[in-house]
């Protein structure tokens, strides 16, 4: 493996992951650029969020291998993925605690870069992590919108804004590389263009993303790539662009009796 500038900041090479008899993943491989912002896409229970929680490390994986900047991380667990290789995510369906405020559920994902939790046994340390912790929160929950309610509990937000808390908490890592499970679903489209923009803005600040996305304005809008998966396979690696007359994309979203009026 070489260090050269070309090298991908993630390369999954013939991934495989089933549960049970059922092969969700198969024989799956594609890079990741660093600084592209690739979108996940393909029909209802094709795969994907299984794609990223074997990468992530919430599953383990079967077969195949994870390399990040060709380092292998397909054996590392997920807390060891996110705190020291510096992979963000985040969940489909996010739920978020009761008892904690917006801004409290944003503090409590600061990683060790901060120096939160190493330092608690030391007050004046752990209190200048705190504060740092609470600035770069402030800061984050301002750029995704969440400012207005970061005093609520996390709990009262509408699916929407869990959905960019998610996003919040996944940036206090500081990640290199950020992948988000269908950031706009339940989201009020007034707010999607938003969202579009404050990825860019972190896409333009270096952050590479991969994005799992039905919608295809958003895609449009933000994808430089697009990589498409039809029950465990990968069928398409294409620019946004030419999705529509890729024959394997129609296929798989046609094909399989899905409803995506999207693809279509
Ligand atoms: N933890 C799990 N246990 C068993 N089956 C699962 C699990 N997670 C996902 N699956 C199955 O894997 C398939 C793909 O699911 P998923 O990755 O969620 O698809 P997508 O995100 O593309 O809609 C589905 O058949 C789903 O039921
Ligand atoms: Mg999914």
């Amino acid at each position: 493996m070489t260090t050269s500038t070309h090298q991908p900041i993630l390369q999954v090479r013939s991934l495989a992951k089933a549960f049970g008899g059922n092969k969700v993943l198969q024989d799956v491989s594609f890079d990741v650029q660093p600084g592209e912002i690739v979108g996940l896409l393909g029909p209802n229970g094709s795969g994907k969020s299984t794609l990223l929680n074997t990468i992530t490390g919430f599953e383990a994986i079967d077969a195949g291998q994870v390399l990040l900047q060709g380092k292998s991380i397909g054996a590392l667990p997920a807390h060891r993925i996110v705190s020291d290789e510096g992979v963000g995510r985040t969940f489909q369906l996010p739920s978020m605690p009761t008892k904690m405020s917006v801004i409290e559920v944003a503090m409590a994902a600061a990683t060790k870069q901060h120096g939160f939790w190493g330092t608690l046994l030391n007050s004046r340390a752990a209190r200048d992590a705190e504060a740092a912790a609470r600035a770069k929160a402030t800061a984050l929950l301002d750029e995704l919108l969440l400012t207005k309610v970061r005093d609520l509990p996390a709990s009262a937000l509408s699916g929407g804004q869990k959905k960019l808390l998610g996003i919040v908490c996944a940036l206090m890592g500081e990640p290199r590389l950020l992948m988000l499970d269908e950031p706009t679903a339940g989201v009020h489209p007034n707010l999607r263009n938003d969202i579009v923009s404050a990825l860019k803005r972190l896409n333009e600040q270096g952050m590479t993303l991969v994005v799992v996305e039905h919608d295809m304005h958003f895609i449009r809008e933000l994808c430089t790539r697009c990589v498409v998966l039809d029950r465990g396979h990968i069928v398409a690696s294409c620019a946004p662009a030419e999705l529509a007359q890729n024959e394997r994309v129609l296929q798989a979203y046609l094909g399989g009796g899905n409803k995506h009026k999207e693809a279509a």
